[in-house]
Order: structure tokens, then C-alpha cells, then sequence
């Protein structure tokens, strides 16, 4: 097996939260990795010297030149990003991008990676070249976004053979200090969709693993994809609209109530979809829609820290609900906007989880 150094070069895009979190996981482990920043981040990052995270892991790892094995190599040109991930493995094995922008900013990051990736030989010369696979090297792409649209526009840009599916439940937090805090490792589930499990998918949980970030083959990565799909629609949709975190929304039967109405909504979309929901860490979907409303209140119960009085700790608002307390744009249109568009298509009615995707929008126009 390979370790750390020997790994070929793993592309991250976004030096937000989770783009420094497994940046600096990956790097820490001896591998290389090239970090595609915004000019602001990449100032900042060049400027302090070294990504740091804090919290449930705490790392210190260099900023570096790109591909320079246990550095955190930071680039603002998605040519250098290019460069190094199309670069001839003398192994064969295959390297990876991965998106870590937020679900509006991905179509832009992917344009910019797109109209620097180097082509074949034999294909640099024809008007054709750079459609599908004509690219070189053998990598694949994947995008941690929340929602089920990033994939289509990931296979859209770089074709579906390239695209492998990602679900990340790692929780991580930019500090004013430059500090990214995780809240916990979660778990990272990568997956093919259409085909049988893959030796690039295995390698990329092999170097995952490698560097401390718990990380899973998935069997079925559209259950996974569908599954957390149910689950962000529930958990954004209640807190944000309540401007309550987490456990009160465990804690309050009202509140577990509104979150089954609008899990089950997904999971008719999914089911629709020919997609069956499943139980992963973090969301066990398929064991919430077996319960009875009445169990499923008993059981939320049992996940508030300390009981019904448990102290609730800041960090316990959920992301989207963190975005609008910022003044950010929320992910409304690709978490929301997308499951209702896919519910019209296939016929599905979805009446609670369409008006809650236009009153976050109407929050949205605020920003
Ligand atoms: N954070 C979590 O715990 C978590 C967990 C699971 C899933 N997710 C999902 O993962 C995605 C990323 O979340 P996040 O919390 O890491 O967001 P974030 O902190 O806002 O990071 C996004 C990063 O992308 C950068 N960026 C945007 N466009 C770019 C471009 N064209 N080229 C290079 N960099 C670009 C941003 O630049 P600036 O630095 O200039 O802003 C920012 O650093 C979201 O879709 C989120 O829903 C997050």
C-alpha cells in the first residue's frame, strides 16, 4: 500500500472550512496536496504560514509550494491545480480534485479548472480537443456540496466518468483568527455511480484513512447522496426558519414533527427517483421514517447533550443557520430550490417542502 509522499498529487478547491480541514488532515499525513485559494485566502494563508485547526483535531501544517509533500501547497492559478493532478502517476494510480466551494460559487470554480486543464497529446492540436476525456491523465472529480445538483454539474463539466460521488459529514468552521475549528471528523463516504466499486475510489478512501479523516466506500452512493439530501432539507429547513440550533429542535416535539414532514417529502422525491434512503453516521433516515411520530420524539429526545435542560453550545446551529446569522448567501437553491424542482419533473407533490424553500429564498433576497 502507498503511503503519505508516494500518493500522487489530490487537488482541493476552496480554501473555506472543509478545503483547509482536508488539506491539512491530508497534508499532516506526508502527502501532497494543492490547495486552490481565492486571492483574500491565499494572502491570508501565505501570510500566516501554516493552516491551523483546532477543536475535535488539532493540526499545524506549513504552507508550501504546490506538490511538495506535507505542505499544504496554496495556489490562486487553477493551472498549477491542473498541472499537478494530470501529471503521469508512475503507478497508474489516479489522482483527485475535489470542490470544497460552496454550492453557488461551483459553477464558477469549475470554469476556471476547466479552461486550464491540459489535453492529450495527441489532442492539442484539434478544435475538438477537451470535450469529455480528452483531457490528460487519469483523475476523477468530486465536491463535498450539500444537495444533489453539485454532480450533475461536476459531470456536466469534466463528463460522468470522471465524476465520483462524495458525501461529507466532517463539520468544520472558519474563526475570525484564521483558525478553522472542527466540530468532528464525521465521515466521508466517495462512491461510483454507475459503476462497480472502483480501485480509484478505494485509493482515495486509502489516503483519507491515512490522514485521519474517517472515510467509507459507499455500495450505493446516491442512497448516501438521497439520505443526506432528506436530512439537510429537515435540519436547515426547521432551524433555520426557528433560528433555534440543533437541540432544540431534538427537544421540542413540535419542532421533530416539522422535521419528519419535510424528511419524508425527500424521501417520496428519492423513492421516485428509484432511490431507496438508508442509515448513515450522523443521519440514519430509514430508521426515523420505521418510527412512529411518537418514538421518533422519544428518540430525538435522547440526542440533546444533557437531557431536555441540557446546555445548548453556540456551535450547535446548524450550518445554513450560521450563513444567515453571517449575512451569507444560504445554499437555498441546491439544497432546497433543487429537491422541489426534482419533485415537479417526477410529479411528486411536495407542499411543505416547497414553501419552505420560498421563504428561505425571500431571506436570501435579504443578503
Ligand atoms: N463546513 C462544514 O462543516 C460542511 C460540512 C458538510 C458539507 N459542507 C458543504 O461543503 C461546502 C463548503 O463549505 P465550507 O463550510 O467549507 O464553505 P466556506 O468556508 O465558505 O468555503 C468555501 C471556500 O471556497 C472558496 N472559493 C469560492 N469560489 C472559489 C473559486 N472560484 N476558486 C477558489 N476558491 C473559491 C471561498 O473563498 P474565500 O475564502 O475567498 O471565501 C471559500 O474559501 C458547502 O457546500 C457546504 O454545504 C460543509
Amino acid at each position: 500500500m502507498a503511503t503519505g509522499a508516494e500518493w500522487p498529487v489530490i487537488g482541493i478547491v476552496g480554501a473555506g472550512s472543509l478545503g483547509q480541514a482536508y488539506s491539512a488532515l491530508l497534508a499532516s499525513s506526508g502527502q501532497s496536496v494543492v490547495l486552490l485559494a481565492s486571492a483574500a485566502s491565499a494572502n491570508r494563508l501565505r501570510q500566516a504560514g501554516e493552516v491551523r485547526l483546532i477543536g475535535a483535531v488539532t493540526r499545524t501544517v506549513l504552507v508550501g509550494d504546490p506538490g511538495t509533500p506535507g505542505r499544504v501547497g496554496v495556489t490562486t492559478d487553477p493551472a498549477d491545480l491542473a498541472k499537478h493532478v494530470s501529471g503521469v502517476d508512475r503507478k497508474g494510480r489516479a489522482s483527485g480534485i475535489l470542490f470544497a466551494t460552496k454550492g453557488h460559487q461551483l459553477p464558477e470554480a469549475i470554469a476556471e479548472v476547466v479552461a486550464t486543464l491540459p489535453l492529450r497529446p495527441s489532442e492539442a492540436s484539434s478544435d475538438q480537443a477537451g470535450r469529455g476525456g480528452d483531457w490528460a491523465g487519469d483523475w476523477w472529480v468530486a465536491g463535498v456540496q450539500n444537495g444533489l445538483v453539485k454532480d450533475d454539474l461536476l459531470a456536466d463539466a469534466f463528463g460522468s466518468s470522471r465524476t465520483v460521488g462524495a458525501v461529507s459529514i466532517l463539520g468544520a468552521g472558519r474563526e475570525a483568527d484564521g483558525a478553522v475549528r472542527i466540530g468532528g471528523l464525521g465521515m466521508t463516504y466517495l462512491g461510483e455511480f454507475d459503476a462497480p466499486p472502483s480501485v480509484r475510489v478505494a485509493d482515495a478512501v486509502a489516503r483519507m484513512t491515512e490522514a485521519g479523516i474517517p472515510a467509507e466506500v459507499a455500495p450505493d452512493i446516491r442512497s448516501v447522496l438521497w439520505s443526506k439530501a432528506c436530512n439537510a432539507v429537515g435540519i436547515f429547513g426547521v432551524t433555520v426558519l426557528t433560528r433555534l440550533p440543533g437541540p432544540s429542535l431534538w427537544s421540542n416535539p413540535d419542532l421533530v414533527r416539522a422535521f419528519r414532514a419535510l424528511i419524508r417529502e425527500t424521501d417520496a422525491v428519492a423513492r421516485a427517483h428509484g432511490v431507496a434512503v438508508g442509515d448513515y453516521v450522523g443521519f440514519p433516515i430509514r430508521r426515523y421514517l420505521q418510527m412512529t411520530a411518537s418514538e421518533h420524539v422519544e428518540y430525538a429526545s435522547g440526542l440533546v447533550p444533557g437531557g431536555r435542560s441540557g446546555q445548548i453550545a453556540p456551535g450547535a446551529f446548524p450550518s445554513m443557520a450560521q450563513d444567515l446569522f453571517a449575512g451569507r448567501m444560504m445554499e437555498v437553491e441546491e439544497v432546497f430550490g433543487d429537491v422541489v424542482a426534482r419533485a415537479e419533473r417526477a410529479g411528486v407533490d411536495v407542499p411543505r417542502t416547497a414553501l419552505v424553500c420560498d421563504l428561505l429564498r425571500g431571506l436570501n433576497a435579504q443578503v
